[in-house]
């Protein structure tokens, strides 16, 4: 990162922590919600199946930038699916880049081809080794894999949702991740459970262990992109919510935190780390703010 970008990050942390603003810094976008699969743990796929159009995604690009966000997330969906004419999925980040975020992210079921060297960092949902991957996100283990070894650029990271058909196989995805070419780190989150998939939330033991699993890794030098100070209040779901830090725009509708703020008592159980993580941060959390710089700096 250029030292005028983490000067930027260092500044807007400093005026939120302060002087306690609710301004967003991570603004995330859905240019589709159409999917080519069906994963068991996954709620928002293939609702409208609209691929919104190229203009309509700048103007919410646009709207994010002008609302102060500096870190971009394109997602869906299946990101990768997404076409205007021409246009694909990389003139989508190349224009973002051009209008100035920092940070310009895709998430993506790894299904197609890779060839996104613009973006900062293309998380990759693996959910487990080929078993319990493919349990969850049909028999997709093996295109995700050689696309993987196949991308144009090293900037991957493995996303895992932990549920509880994946819940022993952690130690595998960090295995899976040091051994894999182009793949920095590995980021997890726990299942958040929306009505229709409410089995697979774990119970607070339940992440109270794999948050030991996933420690324990860390102190082996596994890399893990989390902070392990947030896992006391993720086992017990402490942190605050919603996180003010992050706007999501889809359609035209932003929502503060997520596009899941509107169900009902979901924040309560909320799995996702980046809201413990950057709550604790915008609140001035001395251990987390420490760890952030470490774990930051170190992979992006
Ligand atoms: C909705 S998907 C969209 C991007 C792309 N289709 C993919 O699968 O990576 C974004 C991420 O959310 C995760 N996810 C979906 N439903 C979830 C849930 N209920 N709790 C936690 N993570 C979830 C997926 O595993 C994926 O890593
Ligand atoms: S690939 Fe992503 S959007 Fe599609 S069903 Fe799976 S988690 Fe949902
Ligand atoms: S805190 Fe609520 S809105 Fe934010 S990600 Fe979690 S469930 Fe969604």
């Amino acid at each position: 990162m250029k030292t005028s970008s983490f000067l930027y990050l260092a500044k807007f942390w400093l005026k939120t922590v302060l002087f306690k603003k609710k301004d967003p810094i991570l603004g995330s976008v859905i240019i589709t919600d159409r999917c080519n699969l069906k994963c068991k743990h996954c709620s928002v796929n293939n609702i409208t199946s609209i691929m919104h159009p190229y203009s309509q995604i700048q103007k919410e690009m646009q709207t994010l930038y002008d609302m102060g966000a500096r870190i971009l997330f394109i997602y869906g969906g299946e990101p990768f699916l997404w076409k205007d004419g021409n246009l694909t999925i990389r003139d989508l980040v190349i224009e973002a880049k051009r209008m100035g975020f920092i940070l310009v992210n895709i998430v993506t079921n790894g299904t197609f081809p890779i060839n996104l060297p613009e973006a900062d960092l293309i998380l990759v949902s693996l959910d487990g080794d080929r078993e319990r991957h493919n349990a969850i996100r049909g028999n997709t283990f093996d295109t995700i894999m050689e696309n993987v070894n196949k991308a144009t650029s090293d900037n991957i990271c493995f996303y895992m949702a932990i549920n509880q058909i994946n819940k022993d196989a952690v130690s595998e995805v960090c295995k899976i991740t040091k051994e894999t070419n182009h793949v920095k780190a590995v980021s997890f989150n726990f299942h958040t459970p929306y009505p229709d998939t409410r089995k697979l939330l774990l119970t607070s033991e339940e992440k109270k262990s794999v948050c030991a699993t996933i420690s324990k890794l860390m102190d082996e030098g596994a890399p893990i992109l989390n902070l392990k100070s947030a896992f006391p209040y993720l086992v017990n779901n402490s942190f605050p919510t919603p996180c003010y830090q992050s706007v999501i725009i889809e359609n035209g509708k932003i929502s503060v935190c997520g596009r899941c703020i509107d169900e009902p008592g979901l924040c309560d159980e909320c799995g996702y780390f980046f809201v413990a993580e950057y709550t604790l941060l915008f609140k001035g959390n001395l251990k987390i703010t420490f760890e952030t710089l470490k774990t930051y700096l170190k992979f992006i």
